[in-house]
């Protein structure tokens, strides 16, 4: 950060972002990508890029981030909600044929906890009606599906460095583009509708404001904070990957006694080690949990309230048992303490008072 300081060269697209960017494309096999202010805005570019208009419908799972819907919604379009698979969490490829329109313009699949979702199946359906697919990956750099990295299989896909998430600058998030078709105009909506990228290549004499766009650009500084993150990628993914198994073997006998169920990966998936979560037995049981490692000073949170019956999802129409799997998931569900610089005493306290329950 000092370097691009000393630079100056603190704004966007300064050479650690350039970095970045190469990293990211070289490492997962991305024609493109674009570091972003965040996977918010990374979302949003993709439904200006997908040229979602008022009316459209885009596919998406219930049991995700707000910004998944949202930055559709944005441009008018009406967010269609799946259920998930009762094993990965992820949006359930046997519920989505029968929610295709010829309004849907896009299907927006949740790598949920950095596992995939089944992507031969569910881009088989969208191929077979001409629909993109765009993943949001925010939980699941580096996870692979078949061998092959998330985030490589949709037209677009986009990533988070939030604060927490496995890599992060506080606030940030990348496009990935694998459809070559979206590059040039990507870069324009990325540099507020002007085509200075191109200018800056010297592949035009001055640069002027050609299309819509915005400033989707971060600080080269945030740039500078992430790359030595991406650059020891291998490091701290091996460091998340004992957290997880730290749990999961600690915690089994406890889990087996109590009815309690661990995230599911399948066989074909490697996983982004991003969260460690237990399936409760009940509501109850999940608050009751919260609360007894509260007393221990152990924060433990639930995370995704089914959109579909939000304030603005019932807007959408959503109704109680839409997504039966997504509501059950979302009172039962709990996420443990998971972060790079968790040390083994305190995983053995959080384990400690957790078979104490
Ligand atoms: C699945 C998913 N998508 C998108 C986002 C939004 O990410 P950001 O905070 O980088 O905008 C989040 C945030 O946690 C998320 O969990």
């Amino acid at each position: 950060m000092r370097e691009a300081i000393r630079n100056v060269h603190t704004c966007g697209n300064g050479p650690f972002t350039k970095k970045c960017h190469s990293l990211l494309e070289q490492t997962l096999g991305v024609p493109k990508v674009l570091l972003t202010t965040s996977c918010t805005h990374a979302l949003e570019m993709a439904a200006l890029l997908l040229d979602i208009q008022a009316g459209d419908e885009v596919i998406l799972p219930s049991f995700t981030f707000v910004s998944t819907a949202n930055a559709f919604v944005l441009h008018g379009a009406r967010p269609v909600f799946c259920d998930i698979r009762p094993d990965t969490l992820n949006l359930d490829e046997s519920k989505l044929q029968p929610l295709i329109t010829r309004r849907t313009k896009a299907i927006v699949p949740v790598h949920y906890a950095g596992i995939s979702c089944e992507m031969e199946a569910i881009l088989k359906i969208a191929t077979a009606h001409g629909i993109p697919v765009v993943e949001d990956n925010a939980h699941g750099l580096f996870g692979k599906y078949k061998g092959k990295y998330l985030g490589t299989f949709g037209c677009l896909a986009t990533q988070s460095f939030h604060e927490t998430k496995n890599f992060n600058c506080g606030e940030g998030g990348a496009l990935l583009i694998n459809d070559p078709q979206y590059i040039e105009r990507a870069e324009i909506i990325h540099e507020k509708g002007t085509n200075r990228s191109r200018f800056f290549r010297g592949q035009v004499d001055k640069y002027t404001w050609v299309d819509i766009g915005s400033s989707y650009l971060p600080s080269d500084m945030l740039a500078a904070y992430l790359l030595a993150q991406l650059e020891v990628h291998e490091r701290i993914q091996a460091k998340r990957r004992q957290i997880w198994e730290y749990y999961h073997q600690h915690l089994q006998s406890w889990a087996n006694e109590q009815g309690v169920r661990f995230p599911v990966v399948p066989a074909h998936c490697e996983q982004a080690y991003h969260m460690f979560y237990l399936l409760m037995p009940s509501l109850e049981q999940r608050q009751a949990l919260i609360e007894h490692l509260k007393t221990q000073d152990i924060i433990s949170v639930f995370h995704y309230l089914p959109l579909h019956l939000s304030r603005m999802g019932k807007k959408f129409g959503g109704r109680e048992g839409d997504c039966p799997v997504t509501e059950d998931v979302s009172d039962r569900l709990l996420r443990l303490p998971f972060y790079n610089d968790l040390s083994e005493a305190d995983l053995a306290r959080v384990v400690t008072a957790i078979c104490k329950f």
